[in-house]
């Protein structure tokens, strides 16, 4: 583990789950999507690292948790570059990243307010229509929500 010792650090997990490489702002959008406010697991996070990559970064360490794929993509709109190390017995025993689902139900509005997903509490699902910006398509209504329109359920 080489934490630079100018910055924070949060204390090593013996087995669980380190999420790292979150944007600080939004780190409480992974929190929630997560689920992580509903569960028992112990939760330790630090935010406004200091990152040359981007900037200001955050970090959530839930131990005794791993995740599935499909859980972690769903993380991919709000941080794309999350990295994800399975620690067992101290040790990274194996580094993920996350990758934009072709599809996502849920999290994110649609920009639309006529769109019967804001009309009649139907849940929202998209289509991916480009990766790399994360603009989405509505199964419903085909209108585009792009990153700079995004409002979160
Ligand atoms: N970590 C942890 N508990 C452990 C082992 C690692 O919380 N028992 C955390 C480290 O603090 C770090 C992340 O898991 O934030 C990845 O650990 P490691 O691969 O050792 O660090 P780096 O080499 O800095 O990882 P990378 O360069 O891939 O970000
Ligand atoms: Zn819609």
């Amino acid at each position: 583990m080489k934490e630079d010792k100018k910055h924070l650090s949060v204390s090593a997990i013996q087995n669980g789950t380190v999420i790292d490489h979150i944007p600080a702002q939004n780190l409480f959008k992974v929190i929630s999507i997560l689920g992580l406010d509903g569960i028992s697991n112990q939760i330790t996070f630090g935010s406004n690292f200091g990152s040359e990559k981007m900037g200001r970064k955050a970090i959530v360490k839930i131990a005794d948790k791993y995740f599935e794929r499909d859980e972690i993509n769903r993380i991919a709109i709000v941080a794309p570059n999350a990295k994800l190390n399975i620690i067992k017995d101290y040790e990274v025993v194996e580094k993920m990243v996350v990758e934009v689902p072709k599809e996502i139900r849920g999290i994110v509005r649609c920009m639309n307010p006529k769109c019967i997903t804001n009309a009649e509490g139907i849940g929202t699902r998209f289509e991916v229509a480009d990766k790399a910006s994360v603009t989405l398509r509505c199964c419903y209504c085909e209108k585009i929500t792009d990153p700079d329109h995004m409002e979160f359920l």
